[in-house]
């Protein structure tokens, strides 16, 4: 049982919706809070760990293929990276060609991510980078309306950060940053693909225990910032494969019966051993699933990179 008090006088985003997300059935808590300066530092190590490969699969295709996925865009070109994380990835992309971007910028919903992302970017020689602490969609929206007349936009969201959403939530997602979009621009859209169970158990329930870590920070967090009583020892991390949704589902499990208080929200949670709240889903897809989502988004064309060992594919897709 939960006893919500008004939280009319709460107007922090956080609060509310943890609040909120707590309440639903199953509890649920909303992923993108788990990058907070702790959060961010245990994800950028969850990207170096041996079974999580989509990081350095995607960086192989993106140092790879560099060249052929620039060169079709009309010069000059401003890029926006949604997401940016650490920005090594948008580094790689550059690196053969930083001279030519005249502009770059950042967004991202953690401030240490952005400050990281900046710090990389201008050590590589650009001077032009603009940094917006943003969601994506407030993020694309600050881009375009930052970008030189002439310049055409590359979008990209990388990561499988796109993994995140439910597949409507996906599709209304891409049509967004179809829709800010002109002639002339491009996304480059990085997702995971459909493997073994096992590999992908491995990569969300690692056993050097990151990722339970990374999972566990979130209640450490709204403990910290919300007034929270979670006891961290109390709750079990769990990966599962949703075959029929075809998504990865991370869970945190309580381990006993427990009473949660939320001071920032005077919400109070009871969690019989067993139940669980679920922090994050990881949607995976077939190649041409992802081609079919962006021309049904309204893309013009997709052209895909695909590593064959990691499964993982970047899809630029054009708009004409
Ligand atoms: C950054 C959302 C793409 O879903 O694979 C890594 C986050 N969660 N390990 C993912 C994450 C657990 C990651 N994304």
């Amino acid at each position: 049982m939960s006893t919500p008090r008004s939280a009319a006088w709460s107007p922090d985003p956080f609060a509310t919706e943890v609040c909120e997300y707590l309440q639903r059935t199953p509890r649920q808590l909303p992923s993108k809070y788990f990058y907070d300066e702790l959060g961010s530092a245990i994800f950028e190590a969850i990207c170096r760990l041996p079974w999580y490969r989509i990081t350095r699969a995607e960086s192989a295709l993106l140092a790879r293929h560099a060249r052929q996925i620039l060169a079709p865009l009309a010069r000059p070109v401003t890029i926006a990276e949604l997401g940016c994380g650490s920005g090594d990835k948008l580094a790689t992309l550059l690196s053969s060609a930083a001279e030519r971007f005249p502009l770059v910028q950042l967004i991202d919903i953690s401030a240490a991510a952005l400050e990281m992302a900046e710090h990389r970017l201008r050590a590589m020689g650009l001077t032009s980078v603009l940094a917006h602490r943003a969601t994506y969609e407030d993020g694309l929206e600050h881009a375009v309306r930052q970008r030189p007349g002439k310049a055409s936009l590359l979008v990209l969201f990388l990561g499988s950060n796109i993994g995140n959403f439910d597949p409507p939530v996906a599709r209304a997602l891409l049509a967004r940053f179809r829709g800010a979009l002109r002639e002339g621009d491009a996304l480059l859209l990085g997702s995971d693909l459909v493997k073994p169970e096992r590999e992908l158990l491995l990569a969300y329930d690692d056993p050097l225990q990151v990722t339970a870590a990374f999972n566990r920070n979130l209640l450490r967090r709204i403990n910290d910032e919300l007034g929270g009583s979670f006891d961290l020892d109390g709750f079990a991390h769990r990966a599962a494969w949703n075959a029929a949704e075809r998504r990865v589902e991370m869970h945190l499990v309580s381990r006993r019966r427990q009473q949660v208080h939320i001071a920032a929200g005077g919400l109070d949670v009871a969690f019989e051993s067993g139940d669980w709240i679920w922090t994050e889903s990881s949607h995976k897809y077939e190649p041409a699933q992802v081609l079919e989502e962006g021309l049904a988004a309204g893309f013009s064309r997709g052209e895909q990179w695909i590593d064959p060992d990691a499964r993982f594919a970047l899809t630029r897709f054009s708009v004409s």
